[in-house]
């Protein structure tokens, strides 16, 4: 089942709730929580007080893309606050085995993220304990960025793994997807497409999600 996850990332954060319903009258079951520490990624953005306050204000799928260092230190704190899955940077794990067991052991789906420049052939053992693989499409650190083409190759590559191995966990895709390439990374295989400027920069973020949701959803019809 495919989903458009919306990053809030794009949105007017004094108006959050507000900016959450319009998404949710769209169709939106998932919102995407972009956590920054200014080391991992050159930003700043939220902690679990900002998602305990959005968990009271949805009903959706929280689900929380860390972007810092020593992501074990912080992520149990994120599914106490309401996260329903977590993803942590590859590159940021030292001890990815384990933090991914961490995140499950709270109550969360634990998902692996890598970086546009980091192969999927380093999954290929960890796969079988992820529930998620996030690939980002841009540079971590910004919403407003253009898609990285290369990394469609990769969605196809990891698609493959994932076909071979018979597992069924979601692909996610992170980072200048806009509904001119929606149907592209529909077809190469994406599950989760987060999608920030291109529905919260828009005139009508509700009609824009349908929007999406039926490109997305004809695309994979035609799928082969
Ligand atoms: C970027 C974030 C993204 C961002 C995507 O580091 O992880 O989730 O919000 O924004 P767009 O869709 O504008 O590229
Ligand atoms: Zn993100």
């Amino acid at each position: 089942m495919i989903e458009i996850v919306p990053s809030i990332l794009s949105a007017d954060f004094a108006r959050l709730a507000e900016e959450i319903g319009r998404v949710e009258r769209g169709g939106t079951r998932m919102l995407h929580l972009d956590v920054m520490d200014g080391h991992f990624v050159p930003n700043l953005t939220i902690g679990p007080p900002v998602v305990e306050s959005i968990r009271k204000a949805t009903r959706a799928h929280l689900d929380v893309h860390l972007m810092i260092e020593h992501p074990e230190r912080y992520a149990a704190d994120f599914v106490k606050a309401g996260a329903n899955s977590v993803s942590v940077h590859y590159e940021a794990s030292v001890h990815l085995d384990g933090t991914l067991e961490m995140i499950r052991k709270e109550g969360a789906m634990a998902g692996v993220v890598l970086n546009p420049a980091t192969p999927v052939s380093v999954l290929e053992d960890v796969l079988e304990v992820a529930d998620y693989v996030l690939l980002m499409s841009v540079n971590p650190g910004f919403g407003g960025q253009k898609l990285i083409p290369y990394v469609l190759k990769k969605v196809r590559k990891l698609a493959g793994m994932r076909r071979e191995k018979k597992l069924a966990l979601p692909i996610e895709i992170d980072g200048g997807v806009h509904m001119d390439n929606l149907a592209d990374v529909v077809r190469a295989g994406c599950d989760w497409i987060v999608t920030g400027s291109a529905i919260f920069h828009s005139t009508d973020p509700e009609a824009t999600v349908r929007e999406m949701r039926k490109i997305a959803a004809q695309a994979t019809a035609v799928q082969v």
